[in-house]
């Protein structure tokens, strides 16, 4: 995709991406990669935030870094490759996001500002909310989905009004089903509430209690209720059904070789370079570039990311990540996040045996 040039900007808003934080309930595969590398429909989250905050016509964003600060700025760069202009503003440990905005402080000056969570993934864009925060005189507004786990979540109870009554982090007993999803705006009033809150039990400086503390002294905290599909994207379960419906809204494109004695659903997408021989996809479904599959079945709901090679084998709802190799295996491969440089074949000698080579913290459920 080309650049887009900075002119297409028209809004006087910042943007903040939070993508620090530690990932673990996503490892293995953060173990040695940002948690909002992990593509999903072959690309970064990450990278689908910026194009969000970009295509609301914002051109600064500022993205706060941890750990794994060099990895994140080694594959966004300057933003030039969407048109954007991206600072990066390292966190010394994940000490809540009301800390991440603390210490924007300096890039973010008096603007307001859309702060996005980089491990959330929404459907359709924020374009609207962003046009609607940066014509009202509100402080915040913050955006809410109806979810069946609740406590997991920041949430939300509402008066009859729909204002707001209370905001609070991961209750054991929810006062309502509304989470809070990881999308917010703000004016330059959410600096004086994270410097008066507290650190909450779990020891971090929460965002859920810095707009608590604005709500209740009466500043104007907008509720706005989202009815499309949300994904913090915290578990590989919910980084399978991101990509389940991310895939269903990239448009199909037919870019690589498919071979006359190939099988191509309706939604398939085959990236540049990509080789498909002798084989069945189903979509909603993507390969990726300069990827081999020979001799295939790959079922829905399946991304197979860079320079991989498929054969001899089949795989459904799945996501293989970069430089994997995947080879006549014999049963059907389901449900299942692969990382970088994965190799799963079948022995040659005996004994007839598993044999693993299985990285820390991995996982294998046999049938
Ligand atoms: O996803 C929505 C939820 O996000 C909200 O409902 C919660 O109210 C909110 O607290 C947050 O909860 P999580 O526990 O899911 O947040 P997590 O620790 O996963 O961090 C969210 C993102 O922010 C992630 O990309 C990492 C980044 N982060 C996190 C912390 C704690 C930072 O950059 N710095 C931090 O200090």
């Amino acid at each position: 995709m080309p650049p887009l040039k900075l002119e297409m900007v028209d809004t006087d808003m910042k943007g903040l991406i939070l993508s620090g934080g530690k990932g673990t309930r996503l490892y293995p595969l953060t173990y040695t990669r940002a948690k909002q590398l992990i593509p999903v429909a072959n690309e970064p989250v990450l990278f689908r935030v910026i194009r969000s905050i970009r295509d609301a016509g914002i051109g600064e964003i500022g993205i706060v870094t941890g750990e794994t600060g060099a990895e994140v700025q080694d594959a966004v760069g300057d933003g030039s490759r969407w048109g954007v202009k991206i600072t990066y503003i390292p966190q010394d440990a994940p000490k809540g996001l009301a800390h991440a905005v603390q210490i924007s402080r300096a890039f973010l000056g008096d603007d307001r500002f859309v702060m996005f969570l980089g491990d959330n993934v929404i459907q359709g864009g924020i374009s609207t909310l962003i046009e609607q925060f940066a014509a009202s005189d509100w402080n915040a507004q913050i955006v809410l989905k109806e979810v069946e786990n609740p406590q997991h979540f920041g949430v939300a109870e509402l008066n009859a009004d729909g204002s707001i009554k209370q905001l609070i982090e991961k209750p054991a007993n929810p006062p309502s089903n509304l989470a809070l999803v990881g999308i917010y705006m703000f004016d330059s009033n959410i600096f004086t509430a994270v410097n008066a809150i507290q650190p909450s039990k779990r020891g971090e400086l929460e965002i859920t209690d810095a707009i608590q503390w604005l709500a209740v002294r009466q500043y104007r905290v907008h509720p706005y209720v989202h009815h499309g599909w949300w994904i913090d994207t915290g578990k590989p379960t919910d980084m399978l059904t991101a990509n389940e419906y991310v895939l269903r809204e990239v448009p199909v494109e037919i870019l690589g070789e498919v071979s006359p004695d190939s099988t191509i659903g309706a939604g398939v997408i085959v990236q540049p370079g990509a080789k498909i021989i002798n084989s069945i996809i189903r979509g909603p479904s993507i390969i990726g570039e300069n990827t081999i599959v020979e001799n295939a079945y790959i079922g829905a709901n399946t991304s197979i990311y860079h320079d991989c090679t498929i054969r001899n084998c089949e795989l459904e709802r799945c996501i293989v990540l970069e430089h994997s190799n995947i080879e006549n295996v014999p049963q059907r491969i389901a449900d299942s996040m692969i990382g970088r440089r994965a190799r799963i074949g079948s022995a040659s000698r005996k004994p007839v045996a598993l044999k693993m080579n299985l990285g820390d913290y991995g996982q294998v459920w046999l049938p």
